[in-house]
């Protein structure tokens, strides 16, 4: 079984959005929401620790769009290292290749359900805001910028629109709490994301300098 101490080689400590602090957070919501479904703690804990393991940070190449395909077969090595079964090892890769808002895969089990919700609600809550302004700037992007009437009505961009983070939670963030799998996500998902909103309802209207 692959451990917490294991899992800190594979990420970088100082990443805001992708790296250890991260993976914590959603073994410690798998386990917890795992635990009040009767999951397979064994499958759903590696898969936690191993879900962003290869290509997760945004960097040149574009590999994050693929991170889910890469951390599932870095998965596939580790597992097939100590020994684990082949049955186990793919409940474990489909549960990595299934966590993507924008992925091909749908999770199919109930473990790949919960670690979707699970990687899901920190990007929800005030985790969530953290994580999303911390990425907008790895990406050199602003905290908030006016969107167009084109990006609003359909989420594409002007040419040279910046996509800020009050972009990005225009565009995916509110409408994650409302695709979760699991009823226990979708409790905490409704509270955290009730949260983000707020904060960003009130950036746009101190940008604006109509709050008060
Ligand atoms: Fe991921
Ligand atoms: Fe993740």
């Amino acid at each position: 079984m692959p451990t917490v101490d294991e899992a800190r080689a594979w990420y970088p400590a100082q990443d805001p959005v992708h790296g250890y602090d991260h993976v914590l957070r959603v073994l410690h919501m798998a386990e917890r929401i795992g635990n009040e479904l009767g999951a397979d703690l064994e499958v759903l804990r590696a898969a936690a620790l191993l879900h962003d393991a290869s290509g997760a940070a945004p960097g040149p190449g574009g590999g994050r769009k693929t991170h889910e395909q890469a951390s599932a077969a870095f998965a596939a090595d580790v597992l097939r290292g100590e020994g684990w079964p082949a049955e186990k090892i793919e409940q474990v890769a489909h549960c990595i290749r299934a966590h993507r808002y924008r992925g091909s895969e749908a999770p199919r089990t109930l473990e790949a359900m919960i670690l979707y919700d699970a990687d899901k609600l920190d990007v929800v809550g005030a985790f969530g805001v953290a994580r999303t302004i911390g990425y907008a700037l790895q990406a050199g992007e602003p905290v908030f910028a006016e969107p167009s009437s084109q990006f609003r009505r359909g989420g594409q961009g002007e040419a040279g629109e910046p996509h800020s983070a009050y972009h990005e939670f225009l565009f995916k963030l509110r409408h994650v709490a409302d695709r979760l799998h699991t009823e226990p996500g979708r409790r905490i998902g409704r509270t955290r994301s009730a949260l983000m909103q707020r904060f960003f309802e009130q950036l746009e209207a101190e940008a604006a300098g109509n709050d008060g």
